[in-house]
């Protein structure tokens, strides 16, 4: 069986080693595999690369996606879904492979109801993608995080400052959670729970009244702010473009200066603001990324060579399973208030 393998959305570390398990584990059961280069778009324009023995050599622990990325949506384009069933039959494509998030696999599972043979592969530094227990990438975006939120800390406790630091999160505060729990943070701002400025303050007051000379805030670029007027609502976002990708969504980014800024402003304190952006998906992925990506593009051959269509790789507990593509899109995964209130336990 020709499988035709993309990857889409946001690119992630781990990319290459699930390209490369893809590859390997499906030559093995005799099919041969074509790269669709720059995601959903690569099936558009009919633009494709060898996918062989010697194209995945030496990939296992590079940064990026060998084969490109980009976050076209077919169904914003003219007749995109028959475009795409049309180049596949003309290219002999009887099969594909897709790894990517929520958009990405939300136009497989759209796909796999036209009657595509399509199987996925869950992929987002954010982590916020349904029932699995994790994507890989995130662990690598943790690992990063924190490494930052520890070399903060000694540079804010040298100058008695506060430190705010912005990592990615647009819907969901994985990364901020995790990093900011590994990493000690004061307090940890996510989407999931639109705050209060002048609480945050309150907090920040009252630490460096009990001795403490700096702070460490940890903010979800998608976090939302109440502003003084709307404390019961549901808060903003802040964005750094009203521009929208072809999924709708917009750019985020700069809370962390607001946060920052405000800060100094309410309680004196120096300040300053760190945005971590993509330093979080670019580079090598951990070991833990490398062997789930890994775990997961063999299981996804499996899931091919068995003609387990509209299916997606998961890990549950220690298992990678099957669950069904639209299971896995539709809603997202957010931190749930158990692992919020172990991080508040640390506040202050
Ligand atoms: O999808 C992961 C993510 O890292 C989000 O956290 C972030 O908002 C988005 O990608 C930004 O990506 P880009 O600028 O490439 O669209």
């Amino acid at each position: 069986m020709k499988i035709g393998v993309l990857t889409g959305g946001g690119d992630c570390p781990g990319l290459n080693a699930v390209i490369r398990a893809v590859v390997r584990k499906s030559l093995q059961y005799g099919h041969e595999l074509i790269g669709i280069k720059e995601g959903w778009r690569g099936l558009l324009d009919n633009n494709y690369c060898k996918l062989d023995r010697e194209a995945i050599s030496g990939i296992l622990h590079r940064g990026g996606t060998i084969i490109g990325t980009s976050r076209t949506n077919i169904y914003k384009v003219a007749n995109g879904e028959e475009t795409v069933k049309k180049n596949m039959e003309a290219n002999g494509i009887e099969a594909l492979i897709a790894i990517g998030g929520e958009d990405t696999l939300g136009i497989a599972s759209k796909l796999f109801k036209a009657g595509v043979k399509v199987v996925g592969v869950p992929k987002t530094i954010d982590n916020d993608l349904n029932a699995t227990d994790y994507t890989f990438g995130f662990d690598t975006a943790v690992n990063i995080a924190t490494e930052a939120i520890d070399r903060l800390h000694t540079t804010a406790e040298a100058h008695n400052r506060v430190m705010v630091v912005e990592v990615m999160g647009r819907h969901a505060g994985w990364i901020a959670i995790h990093s900011g729990i590994a990493g000690g943070a004061d307090i940890i701002l996510v989407p999931e729970k639109p705050f209060n400025i002048e609480a945050v303050c309150d907090v920040i007051k009252k630490r460096h009244e009990s001795g403490k000379s700096f702070s460490i805030v940890v903010v979800s670029e998608g976090a939302k702010i109440q502003t003084e007027e709307q404390t019961d609502k549901d808060g903003s976002f802040i964005l750094s473009s009203l521009k929208k990708d072809a999924f709708g969504h917009v750019k985020l980014g700069g809370i962390g200066n607001v946060v920052a800024e405000e800060i100094e402003k309410r309680t004196g304190f120096e300040t300053r603001a760190t945005i971590l952006g993509y330093i979080q998906r670019g580079g090598s992925p951990t070991a833990f990324d490398r062997v789930l990506a890994t775990r997961y593009g063999v299981f996804a051959a499996d899931l091919v060579n068995n003609g387990y269509w509209g299916k997606m790789a998961a890990l549950r507990g220690k298992d990678i399973v099957a669950v069904d593509l639209a299971d896995a899109t539709g809603t997202l995964k957010t931190v749930d208030d158990d692992l919020l209130s172990v991080a508040e336990t640390f506040f202050g």
